[in-house]
């Protein structure tokens, strides 16, 4: 088959149909499918769930699951599960966890677990006229939606409020239904989702039913009804503190706390060192997300959107020196879920909720939290305190040696001439050629 020609009905292939169709327009050797077929599960079983969760799938890809032990929350030891593929991110977080468990561990909370989600439709009438109507018709979409709701409710969530919000600058005519839930131990979009698409149904039917309407005013255009991934009131705060002396290093380096404070007032105010900051915090965030199987995608985006609140992206962490001592806290906007999705069904989510203890809702967002701030204090002092290059290089190292396929018998000898120097790839592979010529 050409390489540009479309292929027709390719959801409906069975695996080995995509595996052969991949071979031939890509020229895959016996040993490209071999490497499909290995990367899979050995359990059939496995396999299977892991298939199911997306579609056209060929095998599976790997990223290393890791753990970082010693984080005390609370007073509690935990052990945080990771799933990452970058260098450097667990033993960024374990030092960090190592480090405050000396000093008091880290402090969090929860500030809110409020989830949002928007009806968005155009009217024709008069603002005024819907906005006297409107306390009947928020009634009306409530008691529509009891069906949906009720289990909800008896755990404690369903829907909170219904506001309608008139928004002429967007579009002529447009409003918004801003709506809020309570989905206890879920993520729950599924369930404000389907909320949300009873509500539109319901406001359509009220313009069609309600005597208070009439004529064009009976014309409602539902636009779209979905959940905001956006929750500044689903928020999770951790802080830590200790003499600002004990962030110093016996080797020499000083005013270690009074440089992190710097640092973080730069990621207060400028933007391009404010991403970079944000992004070494969800080193640790996504790394945990993943791993329990949360929607890393949607805890990002409204990582950064709080993190832009004040009209400035800035950095989400903050820190200060008061009377000697050095304090840094995040506070964080995110929704997450412990209870379905990818969490309940994926064996290694499963297995990394059990090494978190089962944590609730709650507790999960108060972990997250933490690992952000981990993060956030390694990456930080890291770089204030001679830069990164020089730990991430050796962790790389590794990396660098199987790119260059050294062979196994000589990699001590290349991980021990670098102990003491920096790591640069021209640099291992002229040491390399040097050894593999003498
Ligand atoms: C690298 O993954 C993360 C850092 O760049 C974060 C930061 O600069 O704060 C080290």
């Amino acid at each position: 088959m050409p390489d540009n020609q479309i292929i027709q009905g390719f959801s409906k292939f069975s695996k080995d149909e995509r595996i052969g169709f991949l071979s031939s327009r890509y020229g895959f050797s016996g040993e490209t499918r071999d490497l499909l077929i290995s990367m899979q599960a050995a359990s059939p079983d496995i396999q299977k769930i892991i298939e199911e969760l997306s579609e056209n799938t060929v095998s599976n890809y790997h990223l290393p699951f890791s753990v970082a032990p010693n984080v005390v929350v609370n007073g509690q030891v935990k052990t945080f599960p990771m799933a990452t593929e970058e260098s450097s991110v667990v033993a960024a977080l374990s030092k960090a966890a190592g480090f405050w468990a000396k000093h008091g561990g880290f402090h969090a909370e929860v500030l809110g677990t409020e989830k949002k989600g928007q009806v968005h439709f155009t009217w024709p009438g008069q603002p005024e006229k819907l906005q006297a109507a409107f306390p009947e018709i928020r009634k009306t979409l409530l008691a529509e939606s009891r069906a949906i709701t009720a289990k909800m409710e008896q755990r404690g969530g369903g829907a909170r409020s219904i506001e309608l919000k008139y928004l002429p600058d967007i579009l002529p005519g447009y409003y918004q239904l801003d709506c809020s839930f309570e989905t206890c131990n879920a993520m729950g979009a599924n369930f404000i989702n389907t909320c949300l698409e009873q509500f539109a149904q319901s406001l359509q039917n009220q313009f069609m039913v309600s005597p208070v309407f009439s004529g064009t005013e009976r014309e409602c255009q539902i636009l779209m009804a979905i959940l905001s991934n956006y929750t500044p009131k689903s928020r999770a705060r951790a802080r830590v503190e200790c003499p600002d002396d004990a962030l110093d290093s016996p080797s020499g380096e000083k005013q270690v706390a009074e440089k992190m404070v710097q640092a973080i007032h730069i990621a207060k105010n400028d933007v391009s060192r404010a991403v970079t900051h944000n992004k070494g915090i969800f080193n640790g965030i996504d790394a945990l997300a993943i791993a329990t199987g949360n929607d890393f995608r949607a805890i990002e985006a409204c990582g950064h959107a709080w993190a832009a609140r004040n009209g400035q992206y800035a950095s989400l962490t903050d820190a200060r020196i008061d009377n000697g001592v050095f304090r840094m806290e995040i506070d964080l906007a995110l929704a997450v879920g412990v209870v379905g999705g990818v969490t309940a069904i994926h064996p290694l989510a499963k297995l990394a909720m059990q090494i978190l203890g089962n944590p609730s809702a709650h507790e999960l967002m108060m972990y997250l939290a933490v690992a952000g701030l981990a993060s956030n204090f390694s990456s930080v002092k890291a770089l204030v305190s001679g830069g990164i290059q020089r730990g991430h290089m050796k962790m790389h190292l590794s990396n660098i040696l199987k790119q260059l396929t050294v062979p196994e018998k000589i990699r001590p000898l290349v991980i021990n001439y670098f102990r003491d120097k920096t790591v640069s790839y021209s640099d291992v592979e002229d040491f390399v050629k040097t050894i593999l010529n003498a």
